[in-house]
């Protein structure tokens, strides 16, 4: 198997349907514009497999909820940011860019691989609402590679709140941190930048027995060989790489420690997401 400085990521696409009907069901406004059969399709069979995993293993976090914590979080942070620029890496079918982009102070950039962004563009031509959308000079929608993507290239000059939302688990510790490394220094070269994204250390998620594990196979399956990143660093390892990266501040926040003026919601429920921000002072 071709193992690279990359966790092997297969076709995360499947992912990005399940997450973009994620936001609807949550009733995130602009969702609509990125649902229809297909991801309804995955949300559906992918919540039926995890309903089975749960009848055998009670603790297991409850996906869809967390996932709606964690966009509403990024929601937030995004907003509080206070850059008029957000670049947002692996953006998927993620609904913020046509939320945030309806500001046209604000210039919002996503990037995706190729066939990603032409999808979201096809959806966006199917309406009058979504090429209205598409048409706003504000929103970009770049074909690249996140992971080897010349930042500055697609940015305006200023400081940028940067979004890698779904993304960081799927990269080894090594292409983390040649992210994080480059990020930084987008950060320190552009004062009031930040950094803005999700993990969840390995160390920490449940360990899977034998549902998981058969759940492990399907995702597996459905990706066309992606994996996520198995490892042993900590809260407090991350947060040291990321300070080695060159982040002079590094907070992270779970859902039940955000501000209540934040709204998360769900927080009654079992869910397992932790949203990390770092800067350079
Ligand atoms: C789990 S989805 C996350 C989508 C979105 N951020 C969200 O949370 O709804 C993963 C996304 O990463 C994209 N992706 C995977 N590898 C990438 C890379 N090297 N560069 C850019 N995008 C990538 C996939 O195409 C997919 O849209």
């Amino acid at each position: 198997m071709a193992s690279t400085a990359v966790t092997r990521r297969g076709d995360l696409s499947v992912t990005a349907y399940y997450t973009a009907h994620t936001w609807r069901w949550g009733k995130l406004a602009g969702a609509e514009l990125f649902t229809g059969r297909k991801s309804r399709d995955v949300f559906n069979a992918t919540n039926l497999a995890l309903g089975v995993a749960r009848l055998f293993r009670r603790d297991l976090p409850s996906l869809r909820h967390g996932l709606v914590q964690r966009h509403v979080m990024i929601d937030r942070l995004a907003a509080a940011s206070g850059c008029a620029q957000v670049l947002e890496l692996a953006a998927g079918l993620s609904r913020r860019g046509v939320t945030m982009s309806a500001d046209p102070a604000l210039r919002y950039v996503e990037v995706d691989l190729p066939a990603m962004i032409a999808h979201k563009q096809r959806l966006l031509s199917k309406s009058a609402r979504g090429r209205e959308i598409a048409a706003r000079p504000n929103l970009v929608l770049h074909a690249g590679d996140a992971t080897t993507l010349g930042l500055d290239e697609v940015l305006a000059p200023g400081p940028v709140c940067v979004i890698a939302e779904g993304l960081l688990v799927y990269l080894d510790a090594s292409a983390q941190q040649a992210l994080w490394r480059r990020v930084a220094a987008l950060c320190a070269a552009r004062p009031g930048s930040a950094l803005v994204f999700d993990l969840v250390p390995f160390v920490e998620q449940p360990r899977p027995g034998r549902v998981g594990r058969g759940f492990e196979r399907l995702f597996k399956r459905a990706t066309k060989g992606a994996t996520m990143a198995f490892d042993g660093r900590t809260r407090d390892d991350i947060a040291a790489e990321l300070r080695a990266a060159g982040f002079t501040t590094v907070e992270r926040i779970a859902p039940a420690d955000a501000p209540p003026a934040w709204a998360v919601p769900h927080l009654a429920r079992r869910t397992q997401q932790l949203v990390w921000r770092a800067a350079v002072a």
